[in-house]
């Protein structure tokens, strides 16, 4: 028997004894409809984790309940949402779409502080928020909120469900989208769950991987990644209390779900579906590479830890179509692909571009992004990336190292020399950054940092240095500009929009010191959002230049707004015939043509107006200057970090 007709006359069991009484006659017509469309393909995924267990039928038939309860549980504005997303299930595709991460309390301090800064996320022309995790967590360390001790309590500094809520509903008022955390991986040691498996609750140990002694622990330990070496080396922790080793992937204080269990899967669908039920458009999967352990592997990119996501999927289609994934796999290229699909994730950070734009800052070379992007950029027409160049997390090198050697550097080596550059210690970088995570064992490093700092900006600043600040300042909308243009959502990360330096005050907080991430977790004040806004004048050196970080980031954005080659279109990465330049051909439906060319050196670069020839036109313009260029025998100029936006005449 095949397993549609399976899941067939398992839905009609399931259904013939699951009470829908307490939906309205519509919600009940709805769920019903939608659980024939996606049940097979739930029931399919579910019963390939958990089909060799005896109670697995038992633990489907609750998950039913659980999304019965999550469709009772959604409000009449998301239902509506749901319908306009279904109708136009491509908007993240959309050119009208830019994204900032932010966190609350850097910028609010509460969430509604933050509702106060609407004008200024529109001022700038984002339309989709993610507010960094603002659940409850440990006081002190709580790695920056990704330690969850409640999904259905804010923490109390920033606020209430019900301000979250507001903010939900504001934001979607104004069209702007509400991207949160499922924080999915692991729970803190102070969440419910572990805490009864602290109390000795059988049940709840199940909910964790508990060890009685290091046997196990050593055998995973063979082939596992360190995450956080400078805090604690290996992937368990002893808990005294239980006298177990416990996983804790990240911190200790993290404690890895155990989803080999059928009733974690359930719970945490429970806990999404409330996230969903806020008002999120997209929830980000944190560290969702890491969900399922295979003895043996690196117990990264397991094959179930697909299968589960595409289950979580299903469960959001059934419940909350309008709400998408974002995947959040910082790992090799090739699996970072694999998680970008319509029934997986649907967005997906682009780590290879982020790293890569940094790698040709530095060697001012593009032939590593170019080979790199030529192979992985292109993805599923009905998904999208993310295209980041900071965020609060470490720059790790994520390349390939094959694709390195085939251009023959070594992919070692050259790792070593971008820890150098960006940390400084290279004779002649412009850099200003911390090193992360440095694994004595094997020298691996990874490098926090502002955008701004990384760019040069803090160095020049504190030399008065003008040719250096002006330098910095090309460098960064030189990295940006290529996310607003290349193909998918732009997300800008708060602070960078109006180059903040790195802060290095968490190194006299107890709480932070030893976790260097938060040099680039840094404030945005009320005095920075009215001096960007154009409220207050610049008063010295560092105001000038945030203000000319503002505008010169919203012109782009406003350009990109403007034309729909930025949206729905395809891109090709294309070779040029300068080994500083880079450059990429948009192209849709319509038959429109953007090309785009980039200059990575701090020098004049000329390149072979042969390239123009894509766009088959006699002459093109340049939006960024409004200059028209002709297709002529003269080689093209692009100035020190130049780049243009040619849109085909
Ligand atoms: C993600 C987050 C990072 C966090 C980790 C564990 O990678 O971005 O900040 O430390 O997951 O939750
Ligand atoms: C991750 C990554 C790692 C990253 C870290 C956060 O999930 O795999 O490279 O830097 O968490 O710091």
């Amino acid at each position: 028997m095949s397993y549609a007709a399976d899941s067939g006359v398992c839905l009609d069991r399931i259904l013939a004894s699951t009470d829908l009484s307490g939906l309205s006659k519509k919600d009940a017509t709805t769920f019903t409809r939608r659980l024939k469309a996606h049940f097979p393909r739930l029931f399919d995924k579910y019963t390939h984790v958990y089909g060799h267990q005896y109670d697995c039928y038992f633990h489907l038939q609750k998950l039913v309940e659980i999304l019965r309860d999550g469709v009772k549980n959604r409000k009449p504005a998301l239902k509506k949402l749901d319908n306009e997303r279904l109708k136009n299930p491509l908007w993240y595709r959309d050119e009208q779409q830019v994204g900032m991460a932010c966190y609350v309390d850097l910028m609010g301090p509460t969430l509604n502080d933050l509702h106060d800064k609407i004008p200024y996320f529109k001022s700038l022309g984002v339309t989709y928020v993610h507010v960094m995790p603002l659940y409850d967590a440990p006081k002190g360390d709580s790695d920056g909120g990704y330690a969850v001790s409640d999904y259905r309590k804010v923490n109390p500094t920033l606020g209430t469900v019900k301000d979250l809520e507001k903010l939900a509903s504001a934001l979607q008022k104004e069209g702007i989208n509400l991207v949160l955390d499922f924080v999915f991986n692991h729970t803190s040691d102070e969440h419910a769950w572990a805490k009864a498996a602290l109390a000795g609750e059988k049940q709840y140990q199940n909910y964790y991987y508990l060890f009685d002694d290091r046997t196990i622990p050593d055998q995973y330990e063979h082939t596992l990644r360190e995450i956080f070496p400078q805090v604690r080396r290996g992937s368990f922790t002893f808990n005294e209390q239980l006298e177990k080793w416990v996983w804790t992937t990240f911190n200790s204080f993290q404690w890895d779900l155990n989803y080999s269990n059928p009733e974690v899967f359930n719970a945490i669908a429970s806990e999404m579906l409330f996230l969903a039920n806020i008002g999120s458009a997209a929830l980000r999967l944190d560290a969702l590479a890491f969900i399922w352990k295979e003895l043996g592997t690196n117990c990264e990119n397991q094959e179930k830890a697909h299968v589960l996501i595409q289950a979580f999927n299903c469960c959001l289609q059934i419940v909350a179509p309008a709400v998408v994934f974002k995947s959040e796999a910082i790992v090799h290229p090739d699996e970072v692909l694999k998680y970008i699909d319509k029934d997986e994730c649907q967005l997906s950070y682009n780590p290879l571009l982020m790293a890569l734009l940094w790698n040709s800052l530095a060697t001012r070379k593009t032939r590593l992004l170019t080979r790199s992007m030529k192979k992985s950029f292109s993805i599923s027409e009905n998904c999208t990336w993310v295209n980041y160049v900071r965020c609060h997390d470490d720059i790790g090198w994520t390349f390939d190292d094959a694709v390195a050697n085939e251009l023959g550097i070594n992919a070692f080596d050259h790792r070593y020399f971008l820890n150098q550059f960006y940390t400084g210690r290279f004779e002649g970088s412009f850099a200003n950054g911390v090193p992360f995570a440095e694994n004595p064992s094997n020298g691996d490093c990874r490098v926090c940092g502002s955008l701004a700092s990384l760019c040069g900006l803090e160095g020049a600043l504190k030399a008065n240095d003008l040719k250096g600040i002006d330098d910095a300042v090309k460098r960064m909308m030189l990295l940006y500009g290529i996310t607003f243009s290349i193909g998918g959502i732009p997300l800008l990360y708060s602070s960078d929009e109006v180059g903040k330096l790195n802060d290095y005050s968490y190194r006299f907080d107890e709480s932070k010191k030893h976790d260097d991430r938060w040099v680039n977790r840094i404030a945005v004040t009320d005095e920075d959002t009215e001096l960007a806004l154009g409220n207050t004048s610049p008063s010295n050196a560092t105001e000038a230049t945030s203000l000319r970080v503002f505008n010169e980031l919203r012109k782009m954005i406003g350009i990109r707004k403007q034309h729909a080659i930025f949206g729905q279109s395809t891109t090709q990465i294309l070779d040029t015939d300068n080994h500083h330049c880079f450059a990429f051909l948009r192209e849709n439906s319509e038959g429109h043509k953007l090309l785009v060319i980039c200059n990575f050196s701090e020098h004049s670069q000329s390149t072979q107006r042969i390239l123009l020839a894509t766009l088959k036109g006699a002459s093109s313009q340049d939006l960024l200057t409004g200059e028209t260029i002709e297709m002529n025998a003269s080689p093209l100029l692009l100035k020190p970090f130049q780049q243009m936006w040619l849109l085909a005449n």
